[in-house]
């Protein structure tokens, strides 16, 4: 979509209701309860001494947060029905849903000219496309990692432990401080960029650059997966290496070149804060609860490496959890 008028009340719409740290922090008790879930499935596995499919887990917990059950329910979501139903629970006595749904709804009804049931419909299907794989990409590939470098599997479980303390639950508003986890998340960002060539950008005006000169209506791919291996900026840039973080500033807000996961500027990723939390209180939850190995050796991951750089993981990442650490007031909370 072109950053037209369009555009700026749907990007409007969801940094109000769906982004704004404060709706985010409302709807915190939906994310915990997918990742009990999470975490009472991967537990029946590990009973079992079963292997479970990491990537797939993640990505169904995402699902779990958008509500599958009611207001998400993925096809039903992009029809017209599901959003007429909606409509005429609200004209009834009914207590209302409160969910994003709702949201979006009442502010249409506030912005009635400009917002209406077609944008809604555009932003739930984007959303979940946008939001979901990205996510869950990017969970598995922290998981691969950590599997790879168990000290640093160690050294985050500590960091891990000693939150959780005698409380015995994960607070998500605490794991967002951790900065040994948001120091892995950051290096998972780095090293395996969920959408390697940011979104196709084009440029509106003629643009210099480094000699070139580039014509107005030209498509633009910003490679970022090499900006973010790139030797000038990087040191050891093909190793994962969280502590590079820990010395540095750089963050994924897009002021940092070199590091571009969710792009820069005014069609940067508007899910970050959603993002962040989603998936630090994933990777937090599967490394305290669980001690993990892989069902045979590191080989078995079968990564794709060309010139030594690792591409791909050519198949899921299959680990199986071990011994159930269950937090001394139960589960997360
Ligand atoms: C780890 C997770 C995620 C990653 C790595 C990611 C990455 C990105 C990137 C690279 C872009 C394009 C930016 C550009 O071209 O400059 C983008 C756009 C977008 N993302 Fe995300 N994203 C993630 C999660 C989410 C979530 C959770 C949501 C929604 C809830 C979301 C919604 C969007 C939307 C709507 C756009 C288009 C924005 C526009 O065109 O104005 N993303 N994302």
């Amino acid at each position: 979509m072109p950053a037209g008028a369009e555009w700026r009340i749907i990007r409007r719409a969801l940094n109000t209701h769906l982004t704004h740290p404060q709706k985010l922090d409302t709807l915190r008790g939906l994310r915990h309860k997918a990742v009990e879930e999470l975490i009472q499935h991967v537990k029946e596995a590990s009973q079992r001494e079963e292997a479970v499919d990491i990537g797939e887990l993640a990505f169904a917990t995402i699902r779990g947060f958008r509500k599958a059950k009611s207001a998400y329910s993925w096809l039903d979501a992009v029809s017209d029905d599901f959003i007429s139903r909606r409509l005429k629970h609200r004209q009834s006595k009914l207590p209302r849903d409160g969910d994003f749904l709702d949201s979006l709804l009442d502010f249409s009804q506030e912005n009635e000219a400009e917002f209406n049931c077609k944008h809604i419909k555009i932003l739930l299907v984007d959303l979940f496309l946008a939001g979901t794989e990205t996510s869950s990409n990017t969970t598995e590939w922290a998981m691969t990692e950590l599997l790879l470098n168990p000290s640093i599997m160690a050294n985050l479980r500590q960091e891990v432990s000693d939150s959780v303390g005698s409380k015995g639950k994960i607070e998500e508003s605490e794991i967002l401080e951790l900065p040994y986890l948001q120091a892995v998340v950051k290096e998972t960002m780095r090293l395996h960029l969920s959408v390697p060539f940011l979104v196709p950008h084009k440029t509106e005006t003629s643009v210099k650059l480094k000699g070139y000169e580039v014509p107005p209506n030209t498509q633009i791919l910003v490679n970022a997966w090499a900006i973010a291996r790139d030797t000038e900026n990087w040191e050891n840039p093909m190793h994962f290496l969280p502590e590079r973080f820990l010395k540095s500033e750089a963050d994924f807000k897009g002021q940092h070149f070199s590091f571009l996961p969710f792009g820069s500027g005014r069609r940067m990723c508007p899910g970050i804060p959603l993002a962040q939390r989603v998936v630090s209180l994933m990777i937090a939850s599967l490394v305290y609860h669980f001690d993990w190995k892989l069902p045979h050796s590191t080989s078995e991951l079968d990564m794709n490496d060309i010139f030594g750089i690792t591409l791909l993981r050519a198949t899921p990442l299959l680990a199986v959890p071990m011994n159930f650490r269950e937090g001394i007031r139960g589960q997360t909370e």
